[in-house]
C-alpha cells in the first residue's frame, strides 16, 4: 500500500471546551490550546483534531452550527484560530477540524431565510414537506428521540436527523454542495489538513419519504433503516471528495456508522472517499438496541473478537482510525475494562492494543492520563441533551429514576467532556473560574501532573507507545505490517 503522512500519524482529539481555559472563563479556548502544544508534542502528537469550535448556538455543543467561516466567540477570534495553526505547524502538528455538513443549525442565515420564505433558494437546501392531515410526512425516528420531522408556524415540516435545532441539509440540491465545497477549500486553503467528518452517512434518504417498518413502540423506525434503505451515497462522496480534498494533500476521516459492508473499498480502498474512517466496532457491542436502557453488559471476548474481524476486513483494502474513545462514548477505562482490571495495567493494555492495531491511531483528550467516568447523583448534573433525552426515554420504559440514572452515568457522553485534569489544584488546573461542567472529582488523584514525575505512569506509558510506533526501526512494521490474530477465539463445536 502507499506511503502517506497520514498513515504514519499519530492523532489527539481536543474537545475545545474541556481542554484548557485560558481567561478563566471557565470554557476552553484557543490560547488554552496553544499553551499545551508543547505538552502535545511531548506525547509524540502529530495531528490534531479539533471538535466543532464555529459560531454556534451551542444547542448540541457546536455540531450545530450557525457560521461556518466565523469561530465561535467562546473560544477566541479567528486570528488566534489562525495563530493555533501557526503554533502547531511550528512543532509539526498538523489540524483537522471537524467537518458537520449533513445538517446546520436552524439559527443559520440559510435556514432563517428558508423559514420566511418558502420559495427563495435557501429552501432548497433542506427538506421541507407539506402534508393534508396535521400528522409528520412519515414515521422515521430522529437520533435524538420523536419524530425527524418538526412543524414551523406556517404548517411546512423540515427534517432533522438529529435534534429539531439541527435541519439536515439537501446534498441532493446542487446548488448547497456548491455552498459546502467553496466553505471546505476556504478552511483547507488557510492551512488546515484535513477533516473528520460528521454523520456523513446521514445524508443520504429516500427523498420520497416512504414509511418503513416501525422497530419500537413508538410506532417509529431509526436513522440506522433509513440509511440502509437508501443508496446512492458513492456518487455524493466522490463528488464531495473531487470537489475538495483530493485538490490538497488532506487526511479524512468518516464518522460511518452502518454502511453496507461491501462498500468498504468504495469508502477506504486506495482510491476511497476518504483516507479512513474510525472503526466503531468495539463500541457498538455495548449500545442498546433501542435506547441507553437496554444496554449491554461488556464481555472481553467479544471485543477482541470485534477487533480482530475489523482488523481483517480491512487488511486488504485500506486503514482505519483506531479509538477507545471519544466525545460521545464513556471513557474506556470504565467501559471496555473488567472492574478488576480498572486500574493503571489495564489502561496500560488498552493503549497497547490500540496504539499498535494497524491503522490510524487517535488519542481523545484525558484518555492518555486513563481519565475515568464521572459519578453523577442526579440527572441535573449532566449537560448533553442526548443524555437527558436518553434519560426521560429510559424513565418512559419502566426504569426507576436511580436505574436511569445509572445507564447515563454508563453511557453519557459527559463523561469524556469534562474538564481536562491538568494538576491537582482547583478545577483539576483547567481554569480559574467555575467549568462549564463539573470536573470530576478524581482529579486529585488523576491528573497529568503527578504522572510526568512518575516514570511508570499511564502517561509516560503513552509516551513510550508513540515513539515506539514511530521509531524509524519500527515505523515500517507498524504502518504498513500484517494484523495477525494470536489468540484467537475456540471455535463453538
Ligand atoms: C456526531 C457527533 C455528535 C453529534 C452528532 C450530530 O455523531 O460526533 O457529537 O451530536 O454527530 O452532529
Ligand atoms: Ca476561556
Amino acid at each position: 500500500m502507499k506511503n502517506n503522512w497520514w498513515k504514519e500519524s499519530v492523532v489527539y482529539q481536543i474537545y475545545p471546551q474541556s481542554f484548557m481555559d485560558s481567561n478563566g472563563d471557565g470554557i476552553g479556548d484557543f490560547n488554552g490550546i496553544i499553551r499545551k502544544l508543547d505538552y502535545l508534542q511531548n506525547l509524540g502528537v502529530d495531528v490534531l483534531w479539533i471538535c466543532p469550535m464555529y459560531a454556534s448556538p451551542l444547542v448540541d455543543n457546536g455540531y450545530d452550527i450557525s457560521d461556518y467561516y466565523k469561530v465561535n466567540p467562546i473560544f477566541g477570534t479567528n486570528e488566534d484560530m489562525e495563530h493555533l495553526i501557526e503554533e502547531a505547524q511550528k512543532r509539526n502538528i498538523k489540524i483537522i477540524l471537524d467537518l458537520v455538513v449533513n445538517h446546520c443549525s436552524d439559527q443559520h442565515e440559510w435556514f432563517q431565510k428558508a423559514m420566511k420564505d418558502p420559495n427563495c433558494e435557501e429552501a432548497s437546501y433542506f427538506y421541507f414537506r407539506t402534508t393534508e392531515n396535521d400528522k409528520e410526512p412519515n414515521n422515521w425516528r430522529s437520533n435524538f428521540g420523536g419524530s425527524v420531522w418538526s412543524r414551523l408556524p406556517d404548517g411546512r415540516w423540515y427534517y432533522h436527523t438529529f435534534a429539531k435545532e439541527q435541519p439536515d441539509l439537501n446534498w441532493y440540491c446542487p446548488e448547497l454542495r456548491d455552498k459546502i465545497y467553496e466553505m471546505i477549500n476556504w478552511w483547507l486553503e488557510k492551512g488546515v489538513a484535513g477533516f473528520r467528518i460528521d454523520a456523513i452517512i446521514n445524508i443520504q434518504k429516500d427523498t420520497t419519504f416512504p414509511d418503513y417498518p416501525a422497530d419500537g413502540p413508538d410506532g417509529l423506525c431509526s436513522a440506522d433503516t433509513v440509511v440502509s434503505r437508501a443508496s446512492g451515497i458513492g456518487e455524493i462522496l466522490e463528488d464531495l471528495k473531487v470537489h475538495t480534498f483530493q485538490k490538497y494533500d488532506v487526511f479524512t476521516v468518516g464518522e460511518v456508522f452502518n454502511m453496507k459492508e461491501e462498500e468498504l473499498q468504495e469508502f477506504i480502498g486506495e482510491h476511497g472517499h476518504f483516507s479512513t474512517m474510525f472503526d466503531f466496532s468495539q463500541h457498538l457491542l455495548t449500545a442498546g438496541e433501542h435506547g441507553w436502557y437496554e444496554q449491554r453488559p461488556f464481555c472481553f471476548e467479544a471485543w477482541r473478537d470485534a477487533l480482530f474481524t475489523a482488523q481483517e476486513k480491512a487488511a486488504s483494502v485500506g486503514f482505519l482510525s483506531n479509538i477507545i474513545e471519544n466525545h460521545d462514548e464513556p471513557r474506556g477505562a470504565s467501559t471496555f475494562l473488567p472492574g478488576y482490571a480498572q486500574n493503571d495495567d489495564g489502561v496500560k493494555m488498552l493503549a497497547t492494543a490500540s496504539l499498535l492495531l494497524r491503522g490510524v491511531p487517535f488519542i481523545y483528550q484525558g484518555q492518555e492520563i486513563g481519565m475515568r467516568n464521572f459519578k453523577a447523583r442526579s440527572i441535573e448534573e449532566f449537560d448533553d441533551l442526548n443524555t437527558k433525552d436518553q434519560y426521560e426515554l429510559a424513565l418512559r420504559m419502566g426504569c426507576t429514576e436511580q436505574e436511569a440514572l445509572t445507564c447515563c452515568n454508563r453511557m453519557s457522553r459527559d463523561n469524556a467532556r469534562r474538564p481536562m485534569q491538568w494538576n491537582a489544584e482547583d478545577n483539576a488546573g483547567f481554569t480559574t473560574g467555575t467549568p462549564w461542567l463539573k470536573v470530576n472529582p478524581d482529579y486529585t488523584k488523576i491528573n497529568v501532573q503527578v504522572q510526568e514525575s512518575d516514570p511508570d505512569s499511564v502517561l509516560n506509558y503513552y509516551r513510550k507507545l508513540t515513539a515506539l510506533r514511530k521509531d524509524p526501526r519500527y515505523v515500517q512494521t507498524f504502518t504498513y505490517g500484517r494484523f495477525v490474530p494470536v489468540r484467537e477465539r475456540i471455535p463453538e463445536q
